[in-house]
């Protein structure tokens, strides 16, 4: 790319929250930044904070579950430039158990983790197709991989999964690649109800991750942004783990089946 040439936009949603705003923040290296969410005020909190860190970053309301402004946030990022990267980042959980779970909280893990990702994925299908090398990149989880409780927000995050792969094979043609990443517990505002009632709740998560260290934001924007660099060019239809080994397996468990204190000090 030289000076001249106008810096592509990629659209990332949640940017408000912890990881988004970081992937927002690498992706601004390469890219204008259509910065989505429905807090506004955070939003801008965000978008500023970007800004003065010298990103070409514009901050978009939207509520990604609803259709009337997927529509005009596709209209409002087209006016930014040539889009050809979307990042659907945002999500959250609601019911913890299928115990928990009724009706109307199975609706809302399923609209928001889901349907939003693969709706903003049509919003901007016409742009994605018209780059000519479009990227995008669904943060799922590695509760889309195993069972970690949250069960709606989990299957929603398995289907997502799914749709990163119909992505891939059904848009290939066009140059789009479709890939997924799992996040493992990452220490964001969406653990702050969770860390209230148990402050040790990382230190206990940690205890059972082979690779002693939990994945921060910025371990996410990295796999961001190495799914939608030339680096991984014919990386499409995946699922990245950045988990620090979570789903790879248990120490505990492997200690267990070989009874070798070889997998002892976890
Ligand atoms: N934090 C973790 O441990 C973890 C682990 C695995 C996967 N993830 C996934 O990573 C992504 C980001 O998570 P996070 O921890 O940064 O969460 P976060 O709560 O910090 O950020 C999520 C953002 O999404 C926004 N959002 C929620 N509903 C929206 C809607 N309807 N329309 C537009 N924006 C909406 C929120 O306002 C928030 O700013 C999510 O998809 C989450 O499922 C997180």
């Amino acid at each position: 790319m030289t000076d001249q040439t106008p810096k592509p936009v990629a659209v990332v949603t949640g940017a408000a929250g912890d990881i988004g705003m970081a992937i927002a923040a690498q992706l601004s290296a390469t890219h204008i930044i259509a910065a989505v969410d429905i807090d506004m005020i955070a939003l801008e909190g965000a978008v500023e904070s970007l800004e003065n860190h010298g990103a070409d970053i514009a901050a978009i309301q939207c509520d990604l579950t609803k259709a009337d402004d997927l529509a005009r946030l596709a209209k409002e990022a087209a006016r930014l430039g040539q889009v050809n990267t979307i990042i659907n980042n945002a999500g959250a959980a609601a019911a913890l158990t299928l115990h928990q779970m009724t009706a109307e909280t199975l609706s809302r893990d399923l609209a928001l983790n889901l349907e939003a990702a693969l709706n903003c994925f049509k919003a901007f299908e016409q742009p994605l197709i018209s780059s000519g090398a479009g990227n995008v990149v669904n943060i799922a989880s590695v509760n889309g991989l195993s069972v970690f409780g949250h069960p709606a927000y989990s299957a929603a995050k398995a289907g997502l999964i799914h749709a990163t792969r119909s992505i891939a094979v059904e848009y290939g043609k066009y140059g789009i690649r479709s890939n997924a990443i799992a996040p493992g517990t990452v220490k964001t505002q969406a653990w702050k109800i969770r860390q209230a009632a148990n402050p040790d709740v990382f230190d206990e998560a940690l205890s059972w991750y082979p690779f002693k260290s939990l994945p921060e934001p910025n371990d996410i924007a990295s796999a961001v942004s190495f799914l939608i660099s030339p680096a991984a060019r014919c990386i499409t239809g995946v699922c990245l783990p950045v988990d620090s080994g979570l789903t790879a397996g248990s120490p505990a468990l492997a200690r267990t089946f070989t009874q070798s204190p070889d997998f002892d000090g976890f």
